[in-house]
Parts: structure tokens; sequence; C-alpha cells
């Protein structure tokens, strides 16, 4: 956008404020920072913003429709953690026009960040891409940024971004959380971010302390069980039903595990169950097949995988193996070798940390990797086209490593091999 002239002042300071153009000076040390967009539980009329400042009694969210700059509405902040010598601060938008353009900004009141801009998401199908990250994790500006930044230029109409957890190493590495941000940008502020927290987002049973500030729960989730009220939640998203799961029950759960799951998995029924939408997407860090033997997660694969089956969920997306899988129960295989039933159960990592593969803990559960691969760094596109999902996994260089469709015709539904 080409900066505006500078007489704005004139026009009245809720104008001005309206049309200022970003600052292009380097922002001051307090500068609110780790602007973070988050759906919420009803993505049409509603967003929450996240972000950090210098500790201040007055946090505040302004927005306003961008084809009505002045019409600005102000949210008051909370303050829901001071970590690091940083307040970080919460506002909810409500109210919103669905299917519209809007630009915020954070600040105090008086001093603010740049305005970013974002749309709600519309009252109907309406496609939309998504994009799916595995582990950043490790080595973040380096060796996952990349990955990162190829996914944003590839996918620049991309509206949300889902992480299957182990976004960073170290669970309150404050310098980790940094790059993590830095390696999208101003992106954590203009796109949608649903994120299942991962086993190094805990610090042995405790979930980081930076966690639920960044990524909050929306009220949807269970109302019971041990971080479960923050960390698991259900957003409707034109046309698709995204589920987040807590897969970290050796974390939070070690002592009462069966019941910590059985209550994720009476609520993913109902999330289920009740889905107004013709798409499911359900994510989560542990993968139900792991793609080593000796990382097996049979506690999850107990509680949770009938359920999706019995459901049907579309797409299950996970990480932790730090390798690429995509496959099926083998029930749902068709006669057609390029064809299967049911839902598809992926692994991906975005990062540079690399484990070995094998499909044995596939094969000894029923189920088969269609794609398997090591050393592999991904990022993968969803398009959500009404009755059609077309999925994509990538490198860093454009190449396409993985590819399949979903096609739904009234019950019956299909996946079928694009590669
Ligand atoms: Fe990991
Ligand atoms: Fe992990």
């Amino acid at each position: 956008m080409p900066a505006r002239p500078a007489p704005l002042l004139a026009l009245g300071t809720a104008l001005a404020l309206a049309l200022a153009p970003a600052p292009t000076a380097a922002a001051p040390a307090d500068a609110p920072d780790r602007v973070l967009l988050t759906p919420t539980a009803t993505p049409d009329t509603a967003r929450t913003l996240t972000w950090r400042s210098a500790p201040t009694p007055t946090p505040l969210l302004q927005i306003a429709p961008a084809h009505d700059p002045h019409d600005i509405t102000e949210v008051a902040g909370t303050t829901t953690a001071t970590l690091s010598g940083r307040a970080h601060h919460t506002a909810t938008a409500t109210g919103l026009a669905p299917g519209t353009e809007h630009r915020y900004r954070v600040g105090d009141g008086t001093a603010f960040g740049p305005w970013h801009t974002f749309t709600t998401t519309a009252g109907t199908d309406d496609p939309f891409t998504f994009l799916y990250f595995g582990d950043i994790q490790n080595d973040i500006t380096d060796g996952a940024a990349p990955v990162v930044r190829a996914a944003l230029a590839a996918e620049p109409d991309a509206a949300l971004a889902l992480h299957a957890g182990d976004l960073i190493d170290s669970a309150d590495n404050d310098a980790q959380w940094s790059e993590w941000f830095d390696a999208f940008g101003t992106r954590t502020a203009t796109l949608d971010h649903l994120a299942a927290p991962g086993n190094h987002e805990y610090s042995a049973t405790s979930l980081s302390a930076r966690w639920t500030p960044q990524f909050p729960g929306n009220g949807t989730g269970p109302t019971t069980g041990r971080d479960l009220p923050d960390t698991v939640h259900t957003t409707d998203y034109q046309g698709v039903r995204f589920i987040v799961l807590n897969s970290n029950y050796r974390n939070a759960a070690p002592l009462n595990t069966t019941a910590w799951l059985d209550t994720q998995r009476r609520w993913l029924q109902e999330a289920l169950q009740d889905n107004p939408h013709d798409w499911t997407v359900v994510t989560f860090h542990h993968p139900l097949f792991s793609n080593s033997p000796g990382r097996d997660n049979a506690p999850l694969r107990t509680a949770w995988l009938d359920t999706l089956e019995e459901h049907d969920a579309d797409l299950v997306l996970q990480g932790h193996d730090h390798s690429y899988a995509r496959g099926n129960l083998t029930a749902n295989d068709t006669a057609d070798p390029d064809v299967h039933t049911g839902p598809v159960y992926a692994v991906s990592v975005t990062g540079p940390k690399m484990y070995d593969v094998s499909p044995g803990n596939w094969t000894a559960n029923g189920a088969r990797p269609r794609v398997q691969l090591d050393r592999t760094q991904t990022f993968q596109t969803v398009r959500v086209d009404g009755d059609t999902l077309h999925y994509t996994a990538r490198t860093a260089d454009g190449t396409v490593v993985d590819a399949f469709t979903i096609d739904k015709d009234g019950t019956d539904k299909t996946v079928t091999d694009t590669r």
C-alpha cells in the first residue's frame, strides 16, 4: 500500500488513527509484539487477538471494517500473564460482519502497533485454503523458517494455519518463541492460527506458561480434565469443523491416562456427531500410527481411533514423529489401489530434526501408510471447495511429495491418490 500524505492529523483524530499508514520506522522496544490471530468458536463474527507489550493497565484492541476504517470499535484487553518482563494480553472482538475484511491494531490506548488486516469467515461454505504444519520445533530460524516462508509464499491467500504441536523445543524458552513468531512475521497477525500442544510445549507435567496466553481456549472444550478446557476446542470455519485435541497423556495425565483420554473421547464424539458441516479436520500431536515402531501411542489409539472411524472424520493431522506419512485403515481400502474410504491419517514435520521411518506400527494396527518419507521437511496445503477437498504436501522448493483428493457425494466418500 502506498504511503498516505502527511496532513492526516487535520482530518480529526479518529479518522487519522484509522487511516494512518503502518509505521515504517523501527518499532520502539516496548511496542506490542507477538500479535496472533485466533479464530474463536464463531469465526464468522468474532476473533481473539493475543499480544505482548510492556506491562500496562490499559491493553486495548481497535478494530474496524476495512471499507469503513473510521468505524472503530475498541475492546479492552485482559492481561493473562507477565513473562520475561513482557505482559501477555488477550482481547476478543465480537459482532463482526461475516466475510468482511477488517483492520485492527493493538496497544495501550496511547501507543499502538501497526494496523493489520484479516477477513472474517463467510457464513457459507465458500472455498478456502489452510496450511498444515508439523513440528517446527528445532533450529527454527535457519532450519524451519524457510519451509514456513515457502508455504506462505506458495499460498498467499491461505486463511488459516494449523499447527500439530511442538512449535518450539523447550516449553518456556522465550528466545525459541521469538524465533517461531519471527518465522511467520506479520502473518501471525493476519492468518488465523489453530494449534495443538505437543510434548515439547510441556515441561515435565506442566504446560508452557506461554501456551494459553498465546493460544487461548475458546470455551468449547471439556470443562474438566487437566489442561483440557484451555487446549481442546472446536471452531466452525466456512464449511469445516476443526477439532483440536490434547494427546499429551504422558505429560498432562501420567497418573490417570485412561480417564483423561476418555474425557476427550466423549467430547470428541459429541463434536463429530453435532457437526453441522460437511467436513471435519481433527488435529493433535502424537500420531495414532507411528512412523517409528518404538514411538507407539497405544493409549491414544485405544481411546480415539474407533470414534474417529465411526464418525468418518476426514483428516486427522498429527506430528511428533519427525518424518512424513499419510495412510488409512486397510479395512477402508477398495479394489482400486489408488482409492480408499474413511479417515486420512497424516504425520508431517516442518523443521530439520529427523527420525527414521518404518511401516511396522501402521501395519501392526490395521493400517498402512500410502506415502512414508524420512528426511523430508514439508508444508501441506488443504483446499476445501464444496464437495471436494484437495491436499498437497510439498517441500520448500515446491516439489510435491504427496497429494490426494477427497470427494463427497451424499453419504459416499472417496479418497483418491493424485500424486
Ligand atoms: Fe517433535
Ligand atoms: Fe513431539
